[in-house]
């Protein structure tokens, strides 16, 4: 075995530096080339149908929140056949060569969803192998508007979908393969990229059906300290409700009143970051929703506190509830509640106030439900 490599070793050197200074010597290959591109009409298509290989190299990817755009840098590679563009590799010695795009017929594959291109898009030169199969390379830019869904916000995942197909052949002229083998996958800045799906489907264009290839990426943003935060917050908001309630109706509304102040605080800081969005995050409706209940135990307070200081005689329907109440449970008057003037109303302000906490308190846990799950 190896006695034979070492005889055909040195013929095996030969040809591949005869092919390799072949395919070098740039003189002789611009000529073939030229030569060959002589009769080349760039204006038509190869084929009455043409079969082209997406393959999407994702670079970077990331979302602007502030914008609500999703932007991403790639290389869009396409691959189709031109049989017009094949020859003998053993006569030109060279089974490959790079050549400007521009001198060759290349399908018009545009981005077709996105509303606004930044940079725009440049190609690079397209690569043509003997055997007539034409590779060919779009550096993408772009950005796309997304629908931001904020529900799980801070943990929230958003999708997008870019669509690429040809404005001017119908699905009988032009068709799409996904090579699916060769994504790159990568992680960005806030943003990490879980998922990149991808589909091949025709689209209705009035009259005909055209082709469309579709790459739809998953992001998952990556905020564990928004997460953190906006638990601790609000567990500082329960609390202090809590403890607001534990008081007699008196004391009770600064409580209410912080409590409220640090949920609407760190309302403000959060919608101040978030851009414009489908809908709010969840986590920001419970702290709005326990800002709200602070500010009704603050009212609830007050209006216990109204009622302990009536004066007038209460009516008999009223005096009959709260005499057969006292006999099931405990109404006598606590030192501290102060508003109290008259014990009938006193009595009063205080089965109202027990009805009202054990709204407050339902209130709570349901918010605490809705926020764990
Ligand atoms: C390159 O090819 C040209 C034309 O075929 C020939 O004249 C020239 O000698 C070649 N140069 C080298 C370095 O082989
Ligand atoms: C396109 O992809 C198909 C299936 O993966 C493959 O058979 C074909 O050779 C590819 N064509 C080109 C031009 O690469
Ligand atoms: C054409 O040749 C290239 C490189 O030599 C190869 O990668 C490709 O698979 C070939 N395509 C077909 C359709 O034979």
């Amino acid at each position: 075995m190896s006695t034979t490599y070492i005889i055909l070793l040195p013929f095996l050197l030969t040809c591949a530096i005869a092919s390799a200074a072949e395919c070098e010597n740039a003189t002789s290959l611009s000529l073939m080339i030229d030569s060959l591109l002589a009769t080349y009409d760039r204006e038509s298509p190869p084929d009455s149908k043409i079969v082209v290989n997406l393959t999407l190299h994702l670079r970077h990817a990331n979302i602007r929140e502030s914008e609500s755009t999703v932007r991403i840098l790639a290389d869009l590679q396409m691959n189709w056949i031109d049989k017009r563009l094949s020859w003998n590799a053993g006569e030109w010695g060279c089974s490959t060569w790079l050549v400007s795009s521009e001198r060759l017929w290349r399908p018009d594959v545009v981005l077709l969803n996105a509303a606004a291109t930044t940079a725009g898009d440049y190609a690079l030169r397209a690569r043509v192998s003997n055997n007539g199969s034409v590779s060919w390379i779009k550096r993408l830019d772009i950005s796309t508007p997304i629908s931001m869904q904020l529900d799980n916000w801070p943990n929230d995942m958003q999708t997008c979908t870019f669509k690429f197909g040809s404005r001017m052949h119908n699905s009988d002229e032009m068709d799409f393969v996904i090579d699916k083998r060769i994504y790159s996958m990568f992680e960005s800045g806030a943003w990490d990229v879980t998922d990149l799906s991808s589909a091949v489907q025709s689209q209705d264009r009035g009259e005909v059906e055209a082709r469309v290839a579709m790459f739809q990426m998953s992001f998952r943003r990556r905020a564990p300290a928004h997460a953190l935060a906006a638990g601790a917050v609000f567990a500082v908001v329960l609390l202090l409700l809590l403890s607001a309630a534990a008081l007699p109706p008196a004391t009770r509304p600064p409580l209410a009143a912080v409590s409220a102040f640090i949920s609407i605080l760190w309302q403000m800081s959060v919608s101040s970051r978030l851009g414009e969005a489908g809908s709010a995050p969840r986590v920001s409706r419970v702290q709005a929703a326990a800002a709200v209940c602070a500010a009704a135990c603050c009212a609830a307070a007050a209006l216990v506190c109204r009622v302990q200081r009536c004066r007038r005689a209460p009516p008999p329907p009223l005096r009959s509830l709260i005499s057969n109440l006292s006999n099931t449970c405990d109404l006598t008057p606590l030192p501290e509640w102060s508003c109290e003037q008259s014990a009938w109303w006193g009595a009063c302000g205080r089965v109202l106030d027990r009805a009202l906490l054990l709204l407050l308190l339902l209130a709570l846990l349901l918010l605490v439900l809705v926020y764990c799950f």
